[in-house]
């Protein structure tokens, strides 16, 4: 089970480049740490560490984004973001406990970010989708 790889699956692409580059790093820096979990060189609560940062930037960004587009969700979606990284940072804190970060981990915290990308991120993308569709037409 340890060498399945994290990565955005394509259904996962919402077709906003930004975004989605931003979601293909973050989960590549997670399957960094993956492939590094049992390298004793490696600070690997720490690298973990910095994906909840990246994905901390990465809700920030899509936020503003949101707020350019009047997105009429953005609050809903911003309460998902704070429970996604309330989320994260529990899973983070239950680590430096234990001074350890096992696969069921790193799991958990891949699932939070495809949860965010498919229950919230999407309906974004088909709100940018609508309205263009809406401007090309009037
Ligand atoms: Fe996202
Ligand atoms: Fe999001």
């Amino acid at each position: 089970m340890k060498n399945l790889q994290f990565f955005v699956p394509r259904a996962g692409k919402i077709n906003i480049t930004d975004i989605d580059d931003d979601h293909i790093h973050i989960v590549a820096a997670l399957d960094e740490v993956r492939q590094n979990m049992d390298n004793p060189e490696y600070r690997t609560i720490a690298k973990a560490r910095e994906v909840a940062t990246l994905l901390l930037k990465h809700f920030k960004d899509e936020e503003r984004l949101m707020s350019d587009y009047k997105y009429p969700r953005l609050h809903q979606h911003m309460v998902h973001h704070d429970q996604a990284l309330g989320n994260v940072f529990r899973i983070l804190g239950a680590c430096e406990m234990r001074e350890e970060v096992n696969i069921e981990d790193l799991r958990d915290i891949f699932r939070i970010m495809i949860d965010d990308i498919f229950s919230a991120d999407m309906a974004f993308s088909n709100y940018v989708l609508e309205s263009k569709r809406h401007c090309s037409t009037n």
